[in-house]
């Protein structure tokens, strides 16, 4: 089985307690939220309202994934809200090490997130204390992309990585996730896929998530 994580980004923002219904009763395990502040990526999306509104209908773990700069100055929200992983990425955290504490002691899970560039091996040294890192499959900022096939690759790279150190961190991955590129991303050893557009996108968006969470290597 493998972890769903619907975007949230491709939802119908004018019918969103629609759309949190239809996750609620879907396989989906959690529910993914891109937070973005138009600096560190060129896209604004949502922010703390709108997950506010959503928190008390969903029945599932918010998987939040901040693409914004000083993501550390939003812990306290994040926690306030119950947020089961909070994704913050690499490029914008100088004190990484000191970020991940500050997650783990607010209550949540910590993960790291690297743009397409941004190679495995800067996570070396920070991987124990990782629940799981996060790599983009596209460059963030806009749901739709067309998947960056090196990802499978790198994604190969972290799963060993993280076997021969005998950790059992989870490996997610964003961007251009749909049936064909989340098969691939499995044998690979991606445990968590995000998908946007597939899902919503999908005559039945409840299938889609079914048969994404029914991939297998
Ligand atoms: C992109 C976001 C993604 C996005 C994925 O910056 O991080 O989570 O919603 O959308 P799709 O699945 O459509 O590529
Ligand atoms: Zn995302």
């Amino acid at each position: 089985m493998t972890i769903v994580s619907p975007s949230l980004l491709s939802a119908d923002f004018a019918d969103l307690k629609s759309d949190v219904a239809m996750i609620n009763r879907s396989d989906a395990d959690w529910l993914h939220i891109d937070v973005m502040d138009g600096v560190f990526v060129p896209n604004i999306s949502f922010g703390f309202p709108i997950l506010k509104s959503i928190n008390p209908i969903l029945k599932k773990k918010l998987d939040v994934h901040l693409m914004i700069v000083e993501p550390q100055k939003f812990i306290p929200e994040l926690s306030a809200l119950n947020t089961h992983i909070m994704n913050v990425h690499y490029e914008v955290c100088p004190h990484l090490h000191r970020v991940v504490q500050q997650i783990k002691d607010a209550g949540m899970l910590p993960a790291v997130t690297l743009n397409p560039a941004t190679p495995v091996s800067v996570l070396e040294d920070i991987l124990p204390d990782l629940h799981m890192v996060l790599l983009m499959s596209v460059n963030p900022g806009f749901g739709g992309q067309k998947f960056i096939t090196h990802t499978l690759s790198k994604c190969a790279r972290l799963r060993k990585m993280i076997d021969d150190a005998g950790l059992h961190t989870l490996i997610e991955i964003d961007g251009g996730v749909n049936v064909q590129t989340g098969q691939q991303l499995v044998e690979v050893g991606a445990d968590v896929l995000v998908a946007g557009s597939a899902v919503f996108g999908a005559d039945s968006p409840e299938e889609m998530i079914s048969t994404l969470h029914q991939l297998h290597r």
